[in-house]
């Protein structure tokens, strides 16, 4: 555990405690809960002796079958041909069962930078080896990257469409030409898209295990946790080959048994109301995020703020003195931000950003104004802690 970095959001929720009323654009949740539907059916289920046992590993039969037919209506994923589906204590957990399921101490898994922290976390977990490779400046996969990065010892390659953290989503093409190369080189595609529902403008969602042939080689993740307002609730699901199905379930039954009956019965309830549920929100956040990426704007030259196409995300690049490339002077700079400003980012070496001063910019857990108000704090506390040191550096 040494060798794992610190869970990055707990840290950062450690110094928000510590300087009240700071607004905090650090973790990555939305405002909103389940809806009543779901609740209501978590209250009924308290009544059912069923509820209190040991069930399936797989999941129970009506959320397996809800997930099942979501799958193939809106991913393009028939479960039936060459795959299983297994509910999981969120996509977290899938994420660890695949990465345990699929290799051996030693193996790498290629994640492309910005990664997700909990990934390469759980790479480490396991004893494996986390490749990172660059994406271009818009944080799009680059295919060269990828391919010069396999070796023998290669697992998978992990894709994150929508990402977090930049927001970026990528293309359908982009996703075929990493499905079709692991494919080709005998790895899996580990896709994570938890916020398959989150994307804005002109920007689409691709499932790449709806692509003909994936089954055999895709692993494909989803999550409750945002789409629903079901974080705490921890309930995501995967699909993955038949192949692989003894060797989930292994990691399933030691480490989870079953996810709990009760958030299962809710999830249920909540797939029947389906996606409309974050139609108004998903909405809703799209305003914000265009207050967001205009008010950031502001702070070009100072930071330069790319264009984050879904999530709930804004990966902020801030040319701060060459100094700031030092990983630990982003965490410094955040921990400034709370201190001094009373505003919560998370510094970009959690996601693997380390060659500059990146901060990742949350905006889905608070309501407009405050995320309005938020993002001033953030612009007047960088201008006065960047800002200052460039015109100090440049006056020496
Ligand atoms: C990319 C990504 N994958 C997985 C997760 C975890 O989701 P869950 O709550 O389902 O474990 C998150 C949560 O922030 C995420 O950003």
């Amino acid at each position: 555990m040494d060798a794992v970095q610190s869970p990055i959001v707990q840290v950062i929720g450690d110094l928000i405690r510590q300087v009240p009323g700071t607004i905090s654009l650090g973790q990555g949740v939305v405002h909103y809960g389940p809806p009543r539907e779901a609740l209501d059916a978590a209250c009924n289920a308290l009544g059912d002796p069923a509820t209190h046992e040991y069930q399936d590993g797989t999941g129970i039969p009506i959320l397996v079958e809800r997930l099942t037919d979501k799958l193939k209506r809106e991913n393009g994923i028939d479960v039936a041909r060459g795959s299983r589906l297994m509910v999981t204590a969120g996509a977290n957990m899938a994420f660890v069962h695949a990465v345990l399921a699929i290799t051996e101490i030693g193996d790498e898994i290629i994640l492309p930078v910005p990664f997700y922290f909990n990934h390469e976390m759980a790479i480490d977990m396991a004893g494996c080896t986390t490749v990172r490779v660059a994406t271009d400046e818009h944080y799009q996969l680059r295919l060269d990257a990828i391919r010069a990065a396999i070796t023998p010892r290669t697992r998978a390659v992990v894709t994150i469409s929508p990402n977090n953290p930049s927001g970026a989503v990528f293309g359908e093409s982009s996703l075929r030409e990493v499905n079709t190369l692991c494919r080709e080189r005998g790895l899996y595609h580990i896709t994570d898209e938890v916020y398959e529902y989150f994307t804005y403008d002109s920007a689409r969602h691709t499932s790449p295990g709806s692509f003909a042939g994936a089954e055999a080689h895709t692993i494909s993740m989803y999550s409750l946790s945002k789409a629903y307002g079901f974080a705490g609730w921890r309930i995501g699901y995967m699909t993955y080959p038949d192949h692989l199905a003894s060797a989930m379930m292994k990691a399933q039954d030691t480490i989870l048994v079953c996810a709990p009956i009760v958030s299962q019965v809710a999830a249920a309830a909540a797939l029947e109301v389906g996606r409309q549920y974050s139609t108004p929100h998903v909405r809703e956040l799209a305003e914000i995020r265009d207050i967001v990426l205009r008010e950031l704007g502001s702070l070009e030259p100072l930071a330069e703020v790319p264009a984050a196409d879904g999530a709930f995300y804004v990966l902020l690049k801030v040319n701060a003195p060459p100094r700031g490339a030092e990983p630990s002077i982003p965490m410094t700079i955040a921990e400034r931000l709370i201190r001094e400003h009373k505003v919560a980012v998370i510094p970009g070496p959690a996601f693997g950003m380390t060659d500059g001063c990146y901060f990742r910019v949350a905006y889905g857990a608070l309501q407009k104004e405050t995320v309005a108000e938020g993002i001033g704090r953030l612009i007047e506390g960088l201008r006065t802690i960047v800002g200052a040191e460039q015109l100090t550096k440049s006056s020496n």
